[in-house]
């Protein structure tokens, strides 16, 4: 065995370019992101998307210690910023961008941050950041594991890197039939509006609980009679149901197409001037149908509320997502554990660059590591068997491809190493960069590659990826990334500057593991 890993590192270092060797690093990272100092860090998007005329709120991200007092130059007039909490509220002022500059201040030390608010049709100008209860809590969620979810997410301080939407998924309707009696019921009233069941009494509180904490909410349905749970859809009520959750407060809908299957295969009624209905015969008209229908209708609603739609890639999906009122679309199945899968689904994902931009983003599934179930098993969540350096891989991935950061691990079981991937503020900076580029992968060779982004600032972050079973030497030459000159090389996982480069970068990327730098002529990019 160990002839066998000798044999594989010096195929893996004969690969590369590198002209000195450095160090190993060891077999397995440990955390590699620095706590956050006592000093305000403001974090987040450098910009956000808001419909003029509709409700307004945001919460400034920003790590240090508490107290902070918050400020704000250049907000609008229809918008408050509490001073304490740093929630901004109000009223989404009329079309137009309003360059606000964010301040906080505490007992050690402040920091400014600018702030762009257009306000205009397109939401999501960054990527969504949140949490999703499907991959821990499936068919169990009630609304006291949402709200403790909403405290987790302000308590564990990713809200302060940017997380902002507790997402329910399915199985908050009631079914036909579940062996949780609380569970069943009617589906919906003598008025037709869907019933939620005996573990959600109050969806108006529920929001408003998530709201007051300057976070935001989400929900699930399916445009088919049922949802993949057995539960409640909104097939033939989509304008009432639209209406409903944004009368409840939700700022967020997942479209899971489940059982419209059956639907499309016999041809929607509804539709009847929508062609080529019939058994797997679906083409693109139909796999549109259902989505440009809840699309339309959600912009009609007085509220902002991001439209995500989940039908695994059909038709595909990217090509026409952004068309049918969509903001961001799974381009897959759902994702397992095994590291080879991620990086296929992440590599195919990546294929599908060319529709990423702010306002719509492709969607390779959640980030699921900490406690959580696996895809298929619906099991009590588990420790993700997930390696240490293959979680940095994951979440550098879906940092540089400008994927949703939708964590669906166990919020009440956080341990500090999830923290680290899931909260470094420099990385989760190049998943919300502006530019809203997917990076663009360089394959080196069969183990190892490169994913590249052009970041806003002129920049661009290049995580090296190694693939092999043993640490690979790896060197990213600049003309490669089409740069010349010497750049600042930052490794961000550390926060650390590493100095100024000519024409290349060699590094040791441990195995199944990533080096992840940001290249910047300036400052470093840090941009605080
Ligand atoms: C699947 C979907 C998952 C989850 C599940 C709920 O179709 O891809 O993300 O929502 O349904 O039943």
């Amino acid at each position: 065995m160990k002839h066998h890993l000798a044999a594989l590192f010096a195929l893996c270092s004969a690969l590369s370019m590198a002209a000195e060797t450095p160090a190993p690093p060891p077999l397995e990272l440990g955390i590699l992101t620095p706590k956050p100092g006592s000093a305000p860090r403001l974090n987040g998007p450098t910009i956000h998307g808001a419909r003029p005329g509709n409700p307004f709120l945001y919460r400034i991200a920003c790590q240090g210690l508490r107290p902070v007092q918050f400020s704000a130059d250049g907000l609008p007039s229809s918008l408050q910023l509490d001073p304490g909490t740093g929630i901004i509220t109000g009223t989404t002022p009329q079309t137009g961008t309003y360059r606000v500059t964010l301040h906080a201040k505490n007992a050690s030390g402040e920091a400014s941050r600018l702030f762009r608010i257009v306000a205009g049709e397109t939401l999501a100008l960054t990527p969504p950041m949140g949490w999703n209860h499907w991959y821990t809590h499936y068919d169990r969620i009630t609304d006291k594991l949402m709200r403790e979810a909403a405290e987790v997410m302000i308590s564990s301080g990713m809200a302060d890197v940017g997380y902002q939407y507790v997402n329910i998924d399915d199985c908050w309707m009631n079914a036909p039939a579940n062996k949780d009696p609380l569970r069943v019921g009617p589906l919906r009233d003598a008025q037709g509006n869907m019933v939620p069941n005996k573990h959600f009494p109050d969806m108006r509180a529920l929001t408003g609980f998530i709201h007051g904490k300057g976070l935001k909410a989400g929900l699930y349905t399916s445009p088919g009679r049922l949802t993949c749970g057995g539960f409640a859809g909104s097939y033939g009520h989509e304008r009432q149901d639209a209406e409903l959750y944004a009368g409840w407060g939700f700022d967020f809908l997942k479209y899971d197409w489940c059982s419209y299957d059956s639907i499309a295969e016999n041809g929607d009624p509804k539709a009847p001037e929508v062609p080529h209905w019939g058994k797997g015969g679906a083409k693109l008209p139909v796999h549109k149908y259902p989505y440009q229908l809840m699309g339309g209708i959600l912009k009609q609603q007085k509220r902002d509320i991001i439209f995500n739609l989940c039908q695994y890639g059909k038709g595909n999906v990217w090509e026409w997502g952004a068309e049918v009122g969509g903001h961001s679309w799974r381009t897959a199945g759902d994702l397992g554990f095994e590291l080879n899968r991620i990086t296929e689904v992440a590599l195919k994902n990546a294929g599908y660059r060319a529709w990423s931009k702010p306002g719509s983003w492709n969607d390779p599934d959640y980030i699921q590591i900490g406690q959580i179930g696996n895809a298929n098993g619906m099991g009590q969540p588990e420790p993700c068997p997930i390696s240490p350096n293959e979680q940095y891989s994951y979440m550098s991935l879906w940092s540089l491809m400008a994927a949703p950061l939708i964590f669906s691990g166990d919020m009440g079981k956080l341990d500090e190493f999830t923290i680290n991937i899931l909260c470094n503020p420099e990385v989760i900076d190049i998943n919300q960069d502006a530019l809203g580029q997917c990076g663009c992968v360089v394959v080196l060779n069969e183990k190892t590659y490169l994913m590249v982004k052009d970041l806003e600032d002129g920049g661009k972050a290049v995580g090296l990826f190694n693939r092999c079973e043993v640490p690979a030497e790896m060197t990213v030459a600049w003309s490669v990334l089409g740069l010349t000159g010497p750049m600042q090389v930052r490794d961000v996982w550390r926060q650390k500057d590493l100095g100024s480069a000519n024409s290349s970068y060699p590094a040791v990327v441990p195995r199944h593991g990533v080096v992840m730098l940001r290249l910047s002529k300036g400052d470093g990019g840090k941009g605080q």
